[in-house]
């Protein structure tokens, strides 16, 4: 990514840990609740969501702390998916540190994540109310976070559910990404543009940029998944096949292997105690198939409708960074 928008990201990145702190204090009581609801925080990650809030409030011509509170509520309820998904998913490495609950066991991170869901509401109130946001978009913003917050529970049910199937259909694999990932990306989008003072028309397409970088942005973790370096991107590589995950890679060469290569596949994966070498042979399958080459292609596409959207927005710092934005999604190793 170019300097200029490095920095310029930096700076709202910095800006928005620090609101993350306040909606998140340290002297929360009891102590163990403020360790496990800050742990990830504090962990890092991308910021990715709060970035992507006051980008989109700062396209259609908002202030860069119109948005604050809403920034930092969607990264708290990223957060809070995160320590539930990880408990679905049986992971224990996250943003290269020990997932909550292995820390503190199962009973505390559940309550930490609803403890940061409920903290999402709060903050979005305190930002409406600070901008004096009339009763009607104050209303669709809560519609939109609330929304959205059930397609996440949809999708990640979705996922869970075809993990124990055999066969998973391409249209089915990406409506449990719409949900489970897409969903929230969009709402950050649309959110930030409604206290951005956008119009319908501005919060519409980027509510459908969203939606698609987001997509995208998911299948480039399918992919991660199996050909990244576990140091860089936080987590560890092949857990999907050792869950059973049906991610693109997956239902593409569930579809092109022969029937031999596909029951030796189906074999692996969600075996529970699979060895390195049965794990090297799985992933070779998918790479045999052109699997991944496949599921690049298909982000990559949505990755250019979603750049051709902002084709319509006034040029500024904001909408170029979407445009850098749009392509990391695609290219990044994190
Ligand atoms: C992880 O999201 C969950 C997915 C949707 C794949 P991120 O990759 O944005 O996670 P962090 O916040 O940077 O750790
Ligand atoms: C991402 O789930 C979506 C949510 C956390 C809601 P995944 O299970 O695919 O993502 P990682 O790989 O654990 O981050
Ligand atoms: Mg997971
Ligand atoms: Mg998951």
């Amino acid at each position: 990514m170019r300097l200029d928008v490095l920095k310029y990201l930096m700076d709202r990145v910095k800006i928005v840990d620090k609101e993350l702190d306040r909606w998140v204090p340290k002297n929360l009581r009891p102590k163990i609740l403020a360790q496990a609801t800050r742990h990830l925080l504090e962990a890092g990650g991308k910021r990715l969501r709060p970035c992507l809030v006051i980008l989109s409030c700062e396209a259609v011509g908002g202030k860069t702390k119109d948005a604050l509170e809403a920034a930092a509520a969607i990264e708290l309820l990223h957060t809070f998916t995160l320590i539930h998904d990880d408990i679905m998913d049986h992971d224990e490495i996250r943003r290269n540190v020990k997932t909550v609950h292995v820390l503190w066991g199962e009973p505390i991170a559940i309550v930490a994540g609803d403890a940061l869901f409920a903290k999402v509401f709060e903050a979005l109130a305190a930002n409406m109310q600070r901008l004096g946001v009339d009763g009607r978009r104050a209303a669709e913003v809560l519609d939109i976070v609330s929304k959205a917050s059930f397609e996440i529970c949809r999708g990640q049910t979705k996922d869970l559910l075809m993990a124990k199937k055999r066969r998973v259909t391409e249209e089915e694999y990406l409506d449990m990404i719409a949900g489970k990932t897409g969903a929230l990306i969009e709402a950050s989008m649309r959110v930030g543009a409604l206290l951005g003072g956008g119009t319908r028309k501005q919060v519409d397409l980027l509510g459908r940029y969203g939606m698609l970088i987001g997509m995208a942005f998911q299948i480039r973790d399918d992919v991660l998944g199996i050909i990244g370096e576990k140091r860089k991107f936080g987590k560890p590589i092949g857990s999907d096949i050792q869950e059973g995950k049906k991610t693109l890679l997956v239902v593409k060469a569930l579809e092109r292997l022969d029937p031999k290569d596909r029951r030796t596949l189906l074999r692996l994966l969600g075996k529970k105690d699979i060895t390195r070498k049965e794990m090297r042979k799985a992933i070779g399958l998918l790479e045999k198939t052109g699997a991944i080459e496949y599921a690049s292609r298909k982000a990559e596409a949505m990755v250019n409708e979603a750049k051709k959207l902002l084709g319509e927005l006034p040029e500024s710092r904001a909408k170029n960074a979407l445009l850098r934005i749009a392509d990391f999604v695609i290219h990044r190793e994190i």
